[in-house]
Parts: structure tokens; sequence; C-alpha cells
């Protein structure tokens, strides 16, 4: 009779083990997050990060998966996504949400930081802070930043002087600041997204590539384009958003225990842009890349003339650069 009743406890106690297992894993949400970028990626390894994070901190019941190189779709059919719910998150350029929110696009004020570090700082401040709160305007949740590197510029040809960006074929990022840039510079803009780069380079629809290092090493775009002028010319970040109508789904807990993974992922992500930068010009140097620098004072006339025409009609960005370059 013993024997019996110790069978059947340990059937119930299965039983109930195995019930706790289906609630437990019918409560566990499946976030999905888009990206642009490929896995080697910065910004990629910072989603990393904050789904390893959220995963332990949520004792499994928030799982992320992560989709690079636009897998779920370009960015606007992100935002899109977001937008209806359709997807939970999504890591952005600033480049395109700038399109949603105007003042967004201070961080492209060109030589506004001397180098990443002052970019990374720059993050903290109140006005890109109020950035980030202005995208719940169009249906995003703005929850923190992911530095790519500086831009710099690389080419097909050496570029020894001002004289010679003069009608080259630039392939710039698909912003208005990045267009009067170049424009600035007499050079010949296209504005392209980052997966036709490559394939116009192959063709040779390029003379200049206005990126990051990061991606030059990831996507090699050094063999088609050997030289590299570091000019640090402006900053780019990613902004990690989340869909409005989910966030506002969640419970105070669960957008705080995100809201900590993210911060944490945001200053890890900090620190790996700050090394990443210096390895990635060893690594280029290691490949045989020819690596310049520019005398920046001879591109002041043009940085000038972007800064004003933006700081003087935009009050989000005016405040962003006062704060940032005192
Ligand atoms: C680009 O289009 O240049 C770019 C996009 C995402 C991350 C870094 C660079």
């Amino acid at each position: 009779m013993l024997l019996s009743f110790v069978r059947k406890f340990k059937h119930i106690g299965i039983l109930a083990i195995l019930a706790l297992v289906a609630v437990s894993s019918a409560q566990a949400e499946m976030l999905r997050m888009g990206m642009i970028t490929p896995p080697p990626h910065i910004w990629n390894n910072v989603a990393e990060h904050f789904a390893d994070d959220l995963l332990a901190s949520s004792d499994k019941n928030f799982r992320t998966k992560i989709f690079p190189l636009g897998k779920l779709g370009g960015e606007q059919q992100m935002i899109d996504m977001l937008q209806s719910g359709g997807i939970q998150m999504a890591v952005l350029t600033a480049g395109v949400l700038s399109n949603r929110e105007s003042s967004i696009s201070g961080w492209f004020m060109p030589g506004m930081f001397a180098d990443i570090d002052a970019a990374i700082n720059a993050a903290a401040s109140s006005s890109a802070q109020e950035m980030l709160r202005k995208l719940s305007d169009h249906q995003l949740v703005g929850l923190g930043y992911t530095m790519a590197g500086m831009r710099h510029v690389l080419s097909r040809e050496q570029i020894d002087s001002l004289q010679a960006f003069e009608n080259r074929k630039v392939r710039s990022f698909p912003n208005e600041v990045f267009s009067d840039w170049w424009q600035g510079l007499h050079a010949a803009p296209t504005a392209m997204p980052l997966s036709e780069v490559t394939p116009a380079l192959n063709t040779n629809l390029l003379d200049i590539v206005d990126v990051d290092l990061d991606i030059v090493v990831g996507l090699k775009l050094y063999q088609q384009a050997p030289n590299l002028l570091l000019t640090n010319h402006m900053a780019f970040p990613g902004i990690i958003v989340a869909s409005k109508p989910w966030w506002d789904s969640l419970s105070d807990q669960q957008r705080a225990m995100i809201s900590a993974s993210i911060s944490k992922a945001e200053r890890w992500g900090f620190d790996l842009t700050k090394q990443r930068e210096q390895e990635s010009v060893d690594t280029l140097k290691g490949l045989g890349v020819n690596i310049e620098s520019f005398e920046m004072s001879k591109l002041q006339t043009v940085m000038d003339a972007v800064v004003k025409k933006y700081t003087s009609s935009n009050s989000g960005i005016a405040e962003f650069y006062q704060q940032n370059t005192q």
C-alpha cells in the first residue's frame, strides 16, 4: 500500500512539474528584433548582449530573436512593423529615424565631435535623450543608443587634397545632411543604403564610400577601395527602439526589466565601440590598406556652412550642438 502511495505521489509530482513547465513556457515571450547590420557589427554584438541579459534577468520569460542584415525588411519596413506591433524591437540608424524626428539629424553636424569618445559622451546629454522621447509621437519608444564608429572616407584612388573630392562619385548615407556635406565638397553624392554599397563598388559605380570602420572591415570594402582617409567627419549612432503598442501592453515591472538590460548593453557597447575603432585601424593597416589623415581645417568652411544651415532652422539640433560643443 505504501509502495502504491509513493508511485501515485511520484506520478502527481511529475505531472505538476510538467504543468509548471507548460505554464512558464506559455508565458515566455519571443521578442523579434530587426537590424540591417551584419552579425559581426558592433550593433549586433550589443543586441546579443541585451538578449542574453534579458533572458537571464527575466528568468527566461523574455527570449529575443535577432534578425540581422535586413532579414525582416529594410528600415522603413521595420518602422511600419514596429508601429503596428508586428515586431517588438529594432536597432535603426539615426539617419532613417531623422526622417520622423528631425532633431536626430543633430548627430550628423560635421566636425562636431573630435573622436568617438566625444560622440559617446553626447548620448547622455539631455538634448540627445529628448530625441529618444520624441519618437513616441511616431508609435516608437526610443530606449537607448548604440554607436557605430565615426564616419571616414574610403576611396579607390588616394585623396590628398580638397580638389580630389570634386566630381567624385560618392556613396552618401540617405539623409539630407550627408547630401549637403558632400555637395559642399563639390563631389557627386548618391544616396545609397548599405546593402547596395558592395555591388556598386563591384560595378565601378563609386569612387568614394562614406562609412564607418567596422563596416569597412565587416564587408571587406577595402578589397575594392584600398585607401582610407581618417576624417572623423560625423558620428553615426544606432537607436534601439521598441514598438509603442507592444511597450504599452507590458507591466511597469517588465518595462523596468527591459530598460535595465538596455542600459547595461548600451554601456557595454560604448566601450566596445571605442576599442573596435582602434582595432579596425590596426586590422586595416595589417591588410595593407593605405591609411592617411586629413588636414581637417581645410574642411572648416564646408563644415561651418552645414552646421549653420541646420542649427539655425531646428531648435533641437541647435540645443544638441550647443550642449555638446562647449
Ligand atoms: C551605413 O549605411 O553606412 C551604416 C548603416 C548601419 C550601420 C553602420 C553604417
